[in-house]
Formats: structure tokens, C-alpha cells, sequence
């Protein structure tokens, strides 16, 4: 099975794919996470893309399709994956759609998923992640058991991520309003996208989200 996680910042393409790649016992594959760990890594890329994150725009379509081919040829990935995070673009769409089809490969679903901005503002605005295992929480919808530290990790303080400053949070929308929204479109095309309305608990849109994909009936950790 091979998923893609559409929808704005915030929408929980992190929090829902995660749970998704454990039931359909897939890679989960998040270009952000990629991102940010090669940015605390220091490495070329990580130092290149650190600027752009930070603001809120978007990577170069070259690097980041260069990323996800190299990621999804690993030993891991060869049953399936979850992508989240990518494609952004629609040239980044068609880059994969080609590389997958010199595999013999396809994207099966796109799940585009939606939540008001209000909602979303709120969501970035409470986020604190584990600097251990990059969950996700927040104090309405997604608390800490004792809401400073990771449930997994209890050594880890939750810290809010940097790009969720006000600043890159609205260029992050904008972003995704002028370069990602057309996704929608491309993938209407064929039959692979699946419209699914992202508010309500978090078990709740995963159950939602897990009949559209049609993957794994085992019932997921919230991780
Ligand atoms: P990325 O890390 O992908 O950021 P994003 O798209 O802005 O999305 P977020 O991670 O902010 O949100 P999410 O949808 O994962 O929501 P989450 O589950 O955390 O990308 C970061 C940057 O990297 C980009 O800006 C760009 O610079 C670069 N980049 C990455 N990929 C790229 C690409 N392909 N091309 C070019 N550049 C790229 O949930 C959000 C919050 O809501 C959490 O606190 C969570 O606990 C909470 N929550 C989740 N679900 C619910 C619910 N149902 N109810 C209540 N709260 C909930
Ligand atoms: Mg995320």
C-alpha cells in the first residue's frame, strides 16, 4: 500500500500517518521530520533547507524529489509507505507519479484531508513534539499524560517546533494555498483521492481515515 497524506499545516498528516503506516505495517515517510533532522544534524542539506523551513517556504522541488527517491528505495519501504508531507507541488506530483510508474509502482490513495484555519491556528499554536520520537501533542485533542513530557519518553520535555512562530505559520498557509491546493485537482484525476473532513477526535478521524485507505483492521496505539 502506498499512501499520501494531503492537507495544510496542521491538518495531522504526523499524528494520523503514523498510526496508518503501524496498521498497514508500512514505512512512514515525513520530508519535514527529514528535514529538520538533517537540519540538527548539520549536514548540507539539512543547513540548506534549515532557512527555507524556518520561514515557512517551501524546499526546492530538485532536492526534495531527490530525497524521497533515495528514502523510498530503502529495504523498509518496499512493502509500502506513507508519505507525508510530499508531494507539495504539482511538478514534485508528477516526479513521483514517473518514479514509481520506472518501478513498476503506483501511489494507490491520496488522502486530502481539511479542518477550518481558526481550528488549525489553534492546533500549531498548542503543539509541543517530543524532541525523542517527533509525537505530536497538544492540550486540547492530543495531551501529554502529565502534560510536560512525552508518554513514550518521560524524560523528554515536550518543546514547541520552531516554524509554528506566528510569522511562518502564515507563510506556511500561504504557501500551501498557492503551491499545494492544486494537488487536489491532480489527483481527482484517476480516482485515487479520497476527501476526508479532518475535525473531531483524533480517533475518530483515524478510523475515518483508515476505512478510506481500506488498510489494517488492528486497532493502532495513539502515537
Ligand atoms: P511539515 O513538517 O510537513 O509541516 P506542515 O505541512 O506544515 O505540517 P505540520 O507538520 O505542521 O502539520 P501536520 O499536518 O503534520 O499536523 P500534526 O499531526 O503535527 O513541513 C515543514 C517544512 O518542511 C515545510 O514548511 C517546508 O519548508 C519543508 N518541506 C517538507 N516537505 C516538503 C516538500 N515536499 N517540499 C518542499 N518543502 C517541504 O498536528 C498538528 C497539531 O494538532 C498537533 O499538536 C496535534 O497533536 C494536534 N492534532 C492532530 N489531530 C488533532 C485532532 N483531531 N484534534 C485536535 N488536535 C489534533
Ligand atoms: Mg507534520
Amino acid at each position: 500500500m502506498r499512501l499520501v497524506m494531503l492537507g495544510a499545516p496542521g491538518v495531522g498528516k504526523g499524528t494520523q500517518g503514523r498510526r496508518l503506516a503501524a496498521v498497514c505495517g508500512c514505512a512512514l515517510i515525513s520530508t519535514g521530520e527529514i528535514l529538520r533532522e538533517a537540519a540538527a544534524r548539520g549536514t548540507a542539506l539539512g543547513l540548506e533547507a534549515r532557512r527555507q523551513m524556518d520561514s515557512g517556504r517551501l524546499v526546492d522541488d530538485d532536492v526534495m524529489v531527490g530525497l524521497v527517491r533515495e528514502r523510498t528505495s530503502e529495504p523498509d519501504a518496499q512493502e509500502g509507505f506513507v508519505l507525508d508531507g510530499f508531494p507539495r507541488t504539482v511538478p514534485q506530483a508528477e516526479a513521483l507519479d514517473a518514479m514509481l510508474a520506472a518501478r513498476g509502482q503506483q501511489i494507490d490513495v491520496v488522502l486530502s484531508i481539511t479542518v477550518n484555519e481558526d481550528e488549525l491556528i489553534r492546533r500549531l499554536q498548542g503543539r509541543r513534539e517530543c524532541p525523542v520520537c517527533k509525537r505530536a501533542y497538544n492540550p486540547e485533542g492530543a495531551p501529554a499524560r502529565d502534560g510536560r513530557h512525552c508518554d513514550e519518553h518521560p524524560d523528554a520535555e515536550l518543546r514547541p517546533r520552531k516554524d509554528d512562530s506566528e510569522e511562518s505559520v502564515r507563510q506556511r498557509f500561504a504557501e500551501f494555498q498557492a503551491k499545494t491546493a492544486p494537488l487536489v485537482a491532480y489527483y481527482a484525476v484517476g480516482g485515487r483521492l479520497r476527501a476526508v473532513a479532518g475535525t473531531g477526535t483524533v480517533d475518530e478521524v483515524f478510523e475515518t481515515l483508515q476505512r478510506e485507505a481500506g488498510c489494517g483492521s488492528r486497532t493502532a496505539q495513539t502515537n
